[in-house]
């Protein structure tokens, strides 16, 4: 059986397939209408959503399918003490597949290894959010025609902003891309994001939004990600580092695309929506449809058998306070050893502070 925790666990072929697929559900829904009869898709949101929610709701009335779920933890018998491996065996008699955000690091990594039916990450923590990538995917693929050879600029809260996180591992195994990671040295993307892609990509760090406005193709925005902070004035501090606007397009290419995985804050005006190079609401379209593609093909490929955990080292202890093993008392703490030789916890890939002579943070 297969779950999606990470973007890592669809092959570059299954990536191809689900862009194919969605493309032809847009071009034949009515051929589709009825793929998921009789299915169950239960949405378990523990932190808020509009877009993630909704589209995979969307995308299961219209493969014919029903809903169940709950929005909100407060309305789960989380707000009761329930641990999220007990939800997902619960979830498992009820439903067909499960879709789950949750604010802690690795938390839908524990509900797969649990649950004995498919289970999508929609999003954990900073961490992971591998369908907003597959969005970001169809929709670059659609407007350029290819997944490599391109030069992408990620532009604001790459530390915990985690579609960036899933959209850098996706596109590294895609050859010829260039990252420039525009980010205030405070919020740069984690080094187990560029450490976990290997030699494959090239990565240019910058504070300066304009130093490579001329040479991007993709221009991927980020929301400042305040609920994540738990320094209040820092956030003052950097809420409004990067704000886009007509102006500073003008260099930018003719043809380049601008991305973001909304909401938006005020990093992108609004003025910006009437350029045609502003794509961020078919982005969101995309995101439908590749639900619709990932759904059935997780509901094709249930044989039956658990999504299998990566296994490690235990007794070490996880300090990040956002990882799940921070309030989920009987998980076991297990690390395992990167391509890097640094230890990392394997819920939340921060470095395990006791194995690593050095240890370096976040
Ligand atoms: C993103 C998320 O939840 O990480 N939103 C989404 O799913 N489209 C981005 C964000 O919240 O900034």
């Amino acid at each position: 059986m297969k779950s999606v925790i990470d973007i890592l666990d669809l092959s570059v072929e299954e990536l191809d397939g689900l862009i194919k697929t969605a493309m032809d559900i847009a071009n034949h829904p009515d051929d589709y209408a009825q793929k998921c009869k009789g299915k169950k898709l239960a949405t378990l949101f523990f932190e808020p959503s509009t877009r993630t929610r909704l589209s995979f709701e969307a995308a299961m009335y219209e493969l014919g399918g029903n809903v169940i779920g709950f929005s909100e933890a407060n309305s789960s018998s989380a707000s009761k003490g329930e641990s999220v491996a007990d939800t997902a065996k619960v979830i498992s008699c009820y439903a067909d597949i499960i879709a789950m955000r949750h604010p802690k690091e690795g938390a839908p990594y524990v509900a797969a290894i649990n649950a004995s039916i498919p289970v999508i990450n929609a999003g954990d923590g900073g961490h992971h959010h591998p369908t907003q990538t597959l969005a970001d995917l169809l929709t670059i693929y659609r407007e350029k025609g290819r997944l490599g050879g391109l030069t992408i600029g990620l532009v604001g809260d790459l530390k915990y902003g985690r579609t960036v996180h899933s959209l850098i591992a996706a596109l590294s195994r895609y050859e010829g891309n260039k990252f420039v990671l525009v980010s205030p040295n405070e919020l740069k993307v984690p080094d187990y994001v560029k450490k976990d892609v290997g030699d494959a990509a090239q990565f240019i760090e910058t504070t300066d939004l304009m130093e490579y406005m001329d040479k991007f193709d993709i221009l991927y925005m980020t929301r400042i990600q305040r609920e994540r902070f738990t320094d209040r004035d820092e956030y003052e501090r950097l809420k409004d580092s990067y704000i886009l606007t007509t102006d500073k397009l003008v260099p930018a290419k003719k043809d380049m695309c601008i991305l973001h995985p909304l909401p938006r804050v005020n990093e992108i005006s609004v003025k910006v929506d009437d350029d045609s190079r502003a794509c961020y609401f078919k982005q969101a379209l995309n995101g439908k449809l590749m639900r619709m593609a990932l759904i059935m093909h997780l509901l094709g490929h249930n044989d039956g058998q658990r999504f299998k955990g990566t296994t490690g080292e235990g007794g070490h202890k996880c300090h990040n306070p956002s990882c799940i093993t921070s309030t989920e008392q009987e998980l076991e703490h297990i690390h395992k050893k990167g391509q890097d030789g640094v230890y990392r916890c394997i819920y939340c890939d921060q470095p395990s502070v006791g194995l690593n002579s050095t240890s370096n943070s976040k």
